[in-house]
């Protein structure tokens, strides 16, 4: 099942231009200070790259994109086509499981840094069990071990009190992962965000090891219904 592909999807993501706004510029914040040594980026579950900073991009000669979307390539080759383009970067936009098919792109890729670009918190949707999605996702980490990933996800969502419109988001949170703070963040980040029972825990508390840095930001996906974002990078 794909909750976030679909003609739909691009309709709400087009729609949402002013409410992901801040989202959005968290998000390249966030992407623009990670020290990335590398010039092939794989960015897997890009859509047509709505949340997707083409500056950012733009500091890779070869941005490779994966989804499973038939409709994901040609839209972010029209978002985003043109600004690389002008930078000189080479784009190559894929139609496919990219998790699935994982092994094989980091065999055939070496070299190249992987960014999952809100997919991760999306197997929980795709898997029968919590087993299934979490046995998954430690695949999927399992694979990566010494290679350069990073990963923004949902970690939970889920219905609120405020509306985006009247009451601003809470601004992003940077910390290292830790048992220790983990329950307290997760109350303090769900407080701020005025969350309202029962929200979502898309299982990807685990994708990160501990001590990893991490930072938490608030996406008003939809005017009542938010999603908690966690992001992080991994170098080997
Ligand atoms: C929340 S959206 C991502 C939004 C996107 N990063 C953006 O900035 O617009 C999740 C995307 O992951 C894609 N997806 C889900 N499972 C996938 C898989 N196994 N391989 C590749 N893409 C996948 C969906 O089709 C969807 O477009």
């Amino acid at each position: 099942m794909n909750l976030t592909g679909g003609l739909h999807w691009h309709w709400r993501a087009w729609r949402a231009d002013v409410q992901w706004a801040q989202t959005r510029i968290e998000i390249e914040n966030w992407l623009q200070v990670q020290a990335i040594d590398k010039d092939h980026l794989i960015l897997i579950g890009a859509s047509a790259g709505w949340m997707m900073s083409s500056a950012w991009l733009s500091r890779f000669k070869y941005v490779e994109t994966w989804d499973i979307d038939p409709l994901a390539a040609p839209l972010f080759k029209m978002r985003h086509g043109s600004a690389l383009r002008r930078q000189g970067v080479r784009l190559k936009c894929n139609t496919g499981d990219a998790l699935t098919q994982l092994p094989m792109l980091l065999r055939e890729q070496p070299r190249a840094a992987i960014f999952f670009d809100n997919v991760l918190g999306q197997i929980r949707f795709q898997t029968h069990t919590i087993n299934q999605t979490e046995n998954r996702l430690r695949t999927i980490t399992k694979a990566l071990r010494g290679r350069h990933w990073g990963s923004i996800h949902d970690r939970m969502s889920g219905p609120v009190e405020r509306s985006w419109m009247t009451t601003p988001a809470p601004v992003a949170h940077t910390l290292a992962l830790g048992a220790a703070n983990e329950v307290q963040e997760t109350q303090r980040w769900l407080g701020h965000m005025g969350a309202k029972s029962p929200w979502l825990d898309h299982l990807t508390g685990e994708v990160f090891k501990e001590g990893t840095e991490v930072t938490h930001m608030a996406w008003p996906m939809q005017p009542d219904y938010w999603h908690w974002l966690q992001a992080g990078w991994v170098t080997p």
